[in-house]
């Protein structure tokens, strides 16, 4: 029985979430697209490609619509993005193209935004072929790229036409990035569903072939889809889609410290969720045995749940002050108040959180 799509409702449209939606779905919408004179590009995961040869032929792409760019996080870079236009100008296309995301939070984010910003705006399907991607970053319309100074410093709310979800696509994903994608869905329970964090406690470590998989995804998902109805540009005084953050404002100061590739993003949010309890028991909002269940969990998934070596606590610091989430020169952390219930907490002393790294790197 096909699943019935989710719809990701916002002020001015909404759009469709389809799961278990196969090639032969996708492949046909792409047919009737350029069957309606649509010009079409995708921007497609060189690694994804190298798993899944016959995907750009399955999805009937012709090889010149597409531009596969380099695996890893230095392709959300300034140089891809340009080359990303210029491909699309190079094709002639015009405000009614349609550019396909296919590849993981990268891609789907580069993308985004280079779909944002060609001619304006044109329109985007995004084709999330990660377990992170699924979950997170194909749905909400965040999009944008690094800069040397910092992670996400670029972008755009662009939303996509529609999101299509096929958790075959999976079967191919490296086991690390596996995992790296369960923190996030481990960071959804704690955040906002204590009924999946129990679940996830309960249930055998989960895989890119469970049973289970496909539903978590659409509980995530439908998560990700309220929040973001309820607050789209993240402007809510507190609360609102900042909570989607919990553990990123560690997580990012990992990765700007770290440089991209010692962590996995989904490893440093792993990281960053361990400390937020940490920092969440010590403001006196959960009890001291609730952060072992935390950890437990992610390290079922071999997820770190501290740095692997000591970066320099002030660097992490001073990462910390570029957050976006901060609020009129204050730190702002995203904490919790029970498992499945995170709040916004501002004016944390900056003292607590330099003790929370050192704590977390002395064990290294
Ligand atoms: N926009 C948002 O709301 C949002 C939310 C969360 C994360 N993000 C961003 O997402 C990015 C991380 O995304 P990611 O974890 O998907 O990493 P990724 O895009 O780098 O993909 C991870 C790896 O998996 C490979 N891959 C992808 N699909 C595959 C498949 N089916 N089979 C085999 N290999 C495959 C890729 O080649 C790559 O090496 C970060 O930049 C992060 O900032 C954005």
């Amino acid at each position: 029985m096909k699943t019935q799509a989710l719809q990701v409702e916002l002020a001015d449209r909404s759009y469709p979430i389809h799961f278990e939606s196969p090639r032969e779905v996708l492949a046909r919408q792409i047919g009737h697209l350029r069957d309606a004179g649509h010009g079409l590009a995708a921007i497609v995961d060189q690694g994804l490609l190298e798993a899944q040869p016959t995907l750009l032929a399955d999805l009937g792409l012709q090889p010149e619509e597409c531009l596969a760019l380099p695996a890893g996080e230095p392709t959300k870079a300034t140089e891809p993005f340009s080359r990303s236009l210029s491909f699309l100008a190079d094709r002639a296309l015009n405000r009614d193209s349609v550019l396909f995301a296919l590849g993981g939070g990268v891609i789907g984010d580069l993308a985004g935004f280079v779909a944002a910003s060609y001619l304006r705006g044109i329109s985007f399907h995004q084709v999330p072929t990660t377990l992170l991607a699924m979950v997170d970053s194909s749905v909400g319309g965040k999009t944008g790229i690094n800069l040397p100074e910092g992670k996400n410093l670029v972008g755009a709310f662009w939303q996509p036409e529609a999101v299509y979800i096929d958790t075959t696509i999976l079967q191919t994903l490296p086991a690390r990035e596996f995992a790296a994608g369960m923190a996030e869905v481990i960071k959804y329970g704690l955040l906002a569903d204590a009924e999946l964090f129990n679940e996830l406690e309960r249930l055998d470590t989960l895989h890119s072939g469970s049973p289970e998989l496909a539903q978590m995804i659409r509980r995530c998902c439908a998560i990700k889809a309220r929040v973001v109805a309820e607050d789209e540009k993240e402007t809510a005084a507190s609360g609102g889609r900042a909570l989607l953050n919990l553990g990123h404002t560690f997580a990012h100061a990992i990765e700007n410290v770290a440089g991209y590739g010692d962590y996995l993003h989904g490893e440093a949010v792993a990281i960053g969720l361990h400390l937020a309890a940490i920092l969440s028991v010590e403001l006196g909002h959960i009890k001291a045995r609730e952060i072992s269940r935390i950890s437990d969990l992610l390290q079922r998934y071999e997820l770190p749940v501290r740095l692997k070596q000591n970066l320099p606590v002030e660097d992490l610091m001073e990462a910390m002050r570029r957050d976006k989430k901060n609020r009129s020169g204050q730190l702002r952390f995203v904490t919790l108040q029970k498992i499945g219930q995170a709040v916004t907490s501002d004016g944390i002393d900056p003292t607590q959180i330099t003790r929370i790294w050192e704590e977390a790197s002395a064990k290294a």
